[in-house]
């Protein structure tokens, strides 16, 4: 079965580079990425390819090639549907903030209703392919919506998870290590849909990258995959507070622990905290489905990666009130860095946000600079928490279009991302501006402390 039209629900930070990259690859295949987002289709067919939502690396080369070739955003969802033998559902699936399973607990109503959608609208068969990570056995429910609507449509539905990192997104999509390809191999039908989702990717990977599995696998995969990586950053972030105690350098563990092949350098680099949108949401999934199961130990297990990241944000907050002869009430502090990693406008469950939060408790001041992270996202973000009213974080807090208009006159300087800019900053000219002593507090072990130090900065960094 060849495809020809592909339709992708979601145009966020999955489907828009995904769908972006299928389609510069298969040039034969249209491509149509649709959102109810009114604003962000808007974005993504801004004529200044610049001015697309998501910031990548590389990304608006990929959009500027396809677009109106054979890639097009749209909010026009059911006839994108109706159209499409290829639907990727690549929706959000956030933390349920209500009912049962609060907190914790995937929500998949987005899910449902784009199932339901596609139950109204379609009159041909289609293959479903679950771009969004979603809770094992989601498929089956999936299945059952489809398959009730009577009206004589076949689904295939396969999971395909998706494994890319933010700020690397077109990298990892060009250079996967693996693509997984969960369906219903026991069928013909099943198989015949798996190998059309293979044939598209095989444009462009290697067919010994691409793994294909029974359907629940596939999605278990995905969450195991992300449990095991955040797993690594809080195992390597226990050991920073560890070294801190007692003169070991948390950098020097990581590079010897992880020149042991059997261990690997990758994810051993210590630092303020993970964030991004997807461990803590994955791993909370993870807990939760384990405790459906009754497996309480297994959830307890996977819990404490969580607990253990938690404490590393709140630990790093309570270093700075502690150094600065504990009290920073009315104190300015810089915070360099509010994207959850470099080379992202990403914000999402950035450590970055519990630091100011922590520190606003205290009745700090706080200024922000960040390279890519608009203002009205760092308020949105801090107003998300609802620990204060929005008048009293927009009373104190304030963004700053640049590094040194944050520094200025600071008490303490807190690099919470890694932007390579932030190495290449005149340090002394910021210690020069900055109130005295100068402190400098390096939540990324991003810059070198000797220099520092001469410089005349109190320098403090993770695990050293
Ligand atoms: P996102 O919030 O950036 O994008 C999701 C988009 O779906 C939004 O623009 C939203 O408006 C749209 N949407 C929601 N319901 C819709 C509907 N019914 N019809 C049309 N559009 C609808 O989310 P994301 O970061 O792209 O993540 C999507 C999924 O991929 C999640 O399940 C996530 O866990 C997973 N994932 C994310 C990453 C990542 O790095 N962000 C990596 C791998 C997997
Ligand atoms: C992650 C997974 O890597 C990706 O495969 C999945 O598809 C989505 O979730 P992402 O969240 O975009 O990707 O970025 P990632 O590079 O994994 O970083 C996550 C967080 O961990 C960031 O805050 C990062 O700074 C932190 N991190 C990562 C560390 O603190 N130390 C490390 O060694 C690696």
């Amino acid at each position: 079965m060849k495809i020809k039209n592909i339709c992708c629900i979601g145009a966020g930070y999955v489907g828009g580079p995904t769908m972006a990259v299928i389609a510069q690859k298969c040039p034969e295949i249209n491509v149509t990425v649709v959102d109810i987002n009114e604003e962000r289709i808007e974005a993504w067919n801004d004529e200044d390819v610049e001015n697309i939502p998501i910031y990548e690396p590389g990304l608006s080369q990929v959009v500027k090639e396809a677009r109106g070739r054979n890639l097009f955003f749209s909010t026009d969802v059911d006839s994108a549907i109706d159209k499409a033998d290829m639907i990727f559902i690549s929706v959000n699936t956030p933390t349920k903030t209500y009912g049962i399973g609060k907190g914790m607990a995937a929500d998949l109503k987005y899910i449902e209703l784009c199932a339901r959608q596609i139950a109204r609208v379609s009159k041909t068969d289609k293959i479903v392919v679950e771009k969004s990570t979603l809770p094992v056995r989601t498929a089956e429910a999936l299945k059952n919506i489809l398959d009730n609507t009577g009206n004589g449509v076949n689904y295939q539905i396969l999971s395909n998870p998706e494994f890319l990192a933010e700020g690397t997104a077109v990298d990892d999509l060009m250079n996967p290590d693996r693509v997984l390809i969960g369906g219903d191999i026991d069928t013909t039908e099943g198989k015949e849909a798996v190998e059309a989702l293979v044939d598209i990717y095989a444009h462009w990977i290697p067919r010994e990258r691409l793994l294909t599995t029974n359907v629940w696998s596939s999605e278990l995969s995905k969450l195991t995959a992300n449990a095991f990586l955040a797993q690594r950053v809080s195992s390597i972030n226990a050991m920073s507070e560890l070294c801190e105690k007692t003169g070991a350098d948390v950098n020097e563990v990581s590079k010897a622990v992880g020149m042991d092949s059997r261990i690997g350098a990758k994810f051993l680099k210590s630092s303020v905290g993970f964030g991004g949108s997807c461990f803590q949401k994955d791993i909370l999934n993870l807990v939760y489905i384990s405790k459906s199961f009754g497996l309480h130990e297994v959830a307890d297990y996977w819990e404490q990666v969580i607990l253990m990241n938690d404490h590393q944000k709140r630990r790093f907050a309570a270093k700075i009130v502690q150094t600065l002869f504990n009290t920073v009430s009315g104190k300015k502090i810089a915070i360099l860095g509010w994207a959850f990693k470099k080379d992202t406008n990403d914000t999402r469950e950035s450590a970055a946000i519990y630091v100011a939060d922590y520190l606003l408790n205290e009745q700090a001041e706080i200024v922000v600079y960040d390279p890519k992270v608009k203002t009205e996202q760092i308020y949105a973000d801090l107003d998300y928490l609802n620990t204060r009213s929005t008048e009293e974080n927009r009373a104190r807090v304030t963004v700053v279009n640049a590094p040194y208009k944050a520094t200025k006159d600071a008490h303490a300087v807190a690099v919470l991302t890694e932007w390579d800019e932030f190495k290449e900053l005149d340090w002394q000219k910021i210690y020069s501006e900055m109130l005295k002593p100068a402190f400098l507090f390096d939540g990324r072990r991003l810059l070198e402390r000797k220099s520092k130090e001469e410089l005349g900065f109190e320098f403090y960094a993770i695990g050293n």
